[in-house]
Order: structure tokens, then sequence, then C-alpha cells
């Protein structure tokens, strides 16, 4: 395949995602209207949608239409809009910038900001109860699958290490364990809610594609810390330089720029290996968005 092929892939996974949460998403118009304003500003200000298409390839490795696999991917990325408000918040890492526009509570005020944050977070789940076809148990599951990721030893239990970390050195294995928990898990959970869409509980497919996820989930935070450095504020769309001013534990901080490159190309290498023993599933997808997520410019 092209590299061609995955642009446009994701380009038709964008479109089917935004059209879908543009959908779902209460209107403006609904009270309380400055709520649901900040919901809809923060959501559909584009992204890359990273974490719906891991859901929707996966779904397709298992032989699913990307319609199969919406509520994950909706829920999924709601979830990650949160996440990305509250990291904007004068207590967290305090920025302005975030998908080239001011950020939520730049544009909203504080309040408004943590409230939408809390009104998505309820929201993904809503979606998961919802919609699609899923049977009481899949739905279930499904809810695990991104409760756990979310919570204390998942996302915000990386956030919150992240912060506590600020202006210390960390060793190597507790800078993996903060990235696996804060922008990690996430990932994983896309993959894994990809998977429980088309209802699979078999062990011996869930684990090698967990090992895939892990590879790639730290690998797109590695990547993340070393754009910060290489990259600018108008590509990235989110101040260049923000890590190093905060004195962040990162990657290229612990390790250098070459060594946390040569990490992310160790990550996609293992990421490729977990794929082979996945030999029963077309995951050519797969493969090709560990490559995107190591080679991503922004
Ligand atoms: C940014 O995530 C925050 C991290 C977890 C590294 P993305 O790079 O996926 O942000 P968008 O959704 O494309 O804006
Ligand atoms: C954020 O990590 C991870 C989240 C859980 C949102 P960063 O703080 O590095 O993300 P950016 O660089 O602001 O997007
Ligand atoms: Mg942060
Ligand atoms: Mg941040
Ligand atoms: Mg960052």
């Amino acid at each position: 395949m092209t590299n061609n092929d995955i642009h446009s892939y994701f380009t038709l996974c964008q479109q089917l995602i935004d059209n879908t949460l543009n959908n779902w998403l209460p209107p403006i118009e609904a009270e309380p209207t400055q709520l649901h304003s900040a919901i809809r500003y923060s959501v559909l200000s584009g992204g890359k949608r990273i974490r719906p298409v891991l859901a929707f390839a996966t779904a397709e490795a298992f032989g699913l239409t990307r319609e199969k696999a919406l509520a994950a991917a909706c829920a999924v990325e709601l979830i990650h809009a949160y996440s990305l408000i509250h990291d904007d918040l004068p207590a967290m890492d305090d920025d302005d910038l975030r998908r080239g526009m001011p950020t939520c509570h730049i544009k909203y005020g504080e309040a408004n900001a943590i409230l939408a944050g809390d009104a998505l977070q309820a929201m993904a789940f809503e979606i998961l109860c919802n919609y699609g076809e899923h049977s009481a148990q899949s739905r279930l599951e499904m809810v695990k699958t991104l409760s756990v990721a979310s919570g204390s030893q998942g996302m915000v239990g990386g956030q919150a290490i992240d912060l506590d970390s600020v202006g210390q050195t960390l060793c190597i294995e507790s800078l993996e364990q903060m990235h696996n928990f804060k922008t990690g898990a996430l990932i994983e959970a896309s993959i894994i809610l990809g998977a429980q869409s088309a209802a699979t509980s078999d062990e011996d497919v869930l684990k090698p594609l967990r090992q895939y996820a892990r590879n790639i989930g730290l690998a797109f935070q590695v990547q993340d810390d070393i754009l910060d450095i290489t990259s600018d504020t108008k590509t990235l769309g989110k101040t260049q330089g923000a890590d190093e001013a905060r004195n962040k534990p990162t990657y290229p901080a612990l390790l250098g720029l070459e060594g946390a490159k040569q990490k992310a190309q160790e990550l996609h290498h293992a990421s490729l290996k977990a794929l082979e023993k996945l030999d029963q599933l077309d995951t050519s997808r797969l493969a090709q968005i560990s490559k995107f997520i190591i080679n991503r410019t922004r």
C-alpha cells in the first residue's frame, strides 16, 4: 500500500467521525447554550482523530464496517476531547492555543471549560450505552474498557504523575509509566474498543493487539514530546516549546532528541512484531497507522 492510502483513509475516517459527532452532540441552541457552545467548539475543531481511526481500523481487521464501530470511536474521542480541555487549564498546563485556536477556557472561561470536560466524559459513556447494535454484554465490556483507561490508573492517573513530576528528573521506568498512563491507556482502549465492537473476547487475539497498542501508545507520546521541540507553533496548532518552558519530564529531556527518535523507531518495530502474531486478521491498516504515528509532523 502506498503512503497516500493511509492519508485518504484518515480523511475518510475523519469525515465519518466529524459528521457523526456533529449529529450526536447537543445543538448549540439547547440549554445551557454556553456549555453546549463550548463543547462543540472544542470537539469539532479538527484534530487528527487518531483514536477513532484506530477503533475503525481494528474493527475492520475483524471484518466489521467502520459504521459498526462508531459508538466506540466517538466515545473515546470525547474522553480525549475532555482530557485536552482539562490539560490546557491554568491549573494544569496553562496553554492558550489548541488546534490553532484559543483553548476552551480562554474562549469560554475556566468554569465552562471544566464543565464542558465533565459533560463530555459523561457523554462518552452515554454513547456506549445508547448507540450501535451491540449486545448488553458487549456494551458492558466497552464501558469497563473505557472507564479503566480513563481513570486513576489510566489517563487521569498519568496526568497526576505528569503534574507531580514537573521540574524533576524521572528515571526511564517512571517516565514510561507516566506516558503509558496519560496517553497509552486511551490509545490502547481505542483498539480494544474496536475489537469489542466485533464482540471479540478471544485472549489469543486480544493479547497481541494489546502489545501492538502499548507500543504505539507510548510511541505516540514520545513523538508528541519530540514535536514539542522540533516543530513550530503554526504546524502543531499548540505552543511549541511548552514542555521545556514548563520543565516537563519528557523523553527528549531524558534521552536527548536522538535517543527519543531511536526509542520511537524501536516502539514502531515492536508494534509490527506484535501484529505478526495476528496472521488470521488483515492488520495492514494497523501497521500503516503505527508508521504514521512516528512520522507525523503534528
Ligand atoms: C494530543 O493528542 C495530546 C496527547 C495525548 C499527546 P493528539 O495529538 O491526538 O491531539 P489532536 O486530537 O490531534 O488535536
Ligand atoms: C497530554 O499530554 C496528555 C493528555 C492526557 C491530554 P500533553 O500535555 O503533552 O499534551 P499536549 O502537548 O498539551 O497536547
Ligand atoms: Mg499535559
Ligand atoms: Mg499539555
Ligand atoms: Mg505535549
